[in-house]
């Protein structure tokens, strides 16, 4: 997707992804991937998501990448904080406590920029791109990130049936393009019957797949 995609998706609140309390997943396997309090944690593709605030709540230092300015303001206000912003690279950096949003292009990510990454949390981020884009996003992150462990969570359906975002991901998909990782999944649900819009496309089944991932 463009980035003007998702800027127009912003400006209209068209966010339907945006979840309204932290995710369960998240709060379920986290805690055993056994990372120590105070590891930095790379979320990808962030929006405003409740999530950075649940790992900066359990003592992580969090570095989130995201396109949209709207969606770093919101989230610093939503949670009542007041950012400092300074520059780091091709990104504006919006920062307070342990949590900074590096507001820019993930695509334009160097090595240096997530060399203390040791954690990794993506949730409706790789299931956000298109194939090809989808290729460079595990191709990046397995070039740039050093030793550590994450959780990834991925959607599985009838792609014919409806367009994307959200993308189908097949678990092969995954498998080949973090080849270089440990990837392990941990849990798969059929959240078909939560989810009207797919119901109403013809979708018979949408899986929702766990992953612990060791890089
Ligand atoms: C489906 S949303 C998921 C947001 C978040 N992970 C969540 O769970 O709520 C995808 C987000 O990625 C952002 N995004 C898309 N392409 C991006 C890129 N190349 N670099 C940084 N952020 C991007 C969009 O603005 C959007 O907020």
């Amino acid at each position: 997707m463009e980035p003007a995609f998702w800027h127009r998706k912003w400006a209209d609140n068209q966010i339907g992804f945006h979840q309204a309390q932290a995710n369960p997943y998240l709060q379920r396997y986290w805690p055993g991937l056994g990372l120590a309090a105070g590891s930095r944690v790379l979320v990808p593709l962030c929006g405003k998501s409740l999530d950075l605030a649940w790992l900066a709540g359990q003592g992580y230092r969090v570095r989130g990448i995201e396109l949209s300015r709207r969606a770093v303001e919101d989230f610093f206000q939503e949670q009542g904080l007041q950012a400092q912003v300074s520059h780091q690279g091709a990104f504006e950096v919006w920062r307070s406590g342990d949590v900074e949003l590096w507001c820019g292009d993930f695509f334009a990510l160097r090595a240096e920029d997530v060399a203390d990454c040791v954690g990794l949390y993506d949730r409706a981020a790789l299931i956000a791109l298109p194939p090809q884009m989808r290729s460079g996003y595990m191709r990046l992150l397995s070039q740039l990130l050093p030793a550590g462990s994450g959780l990834l969570v991925t959607l599985d359906y009838q792609q014919e049936r409806l367009a994307g975002p959200p993308f189908s991901v097949v678990d092969d998909e995954v498998r080949r393009g973090f080849a270089g990782w440990r990837v392990e999944e941990v849990e798969a649900q059929d959240v078909i019957g939560d989810s009207p819009k797919f119901l109403q496309a013809g979708v018979e089944r949408l899986v929702e797949r766990v992953y612990r991932v060791q890089f």
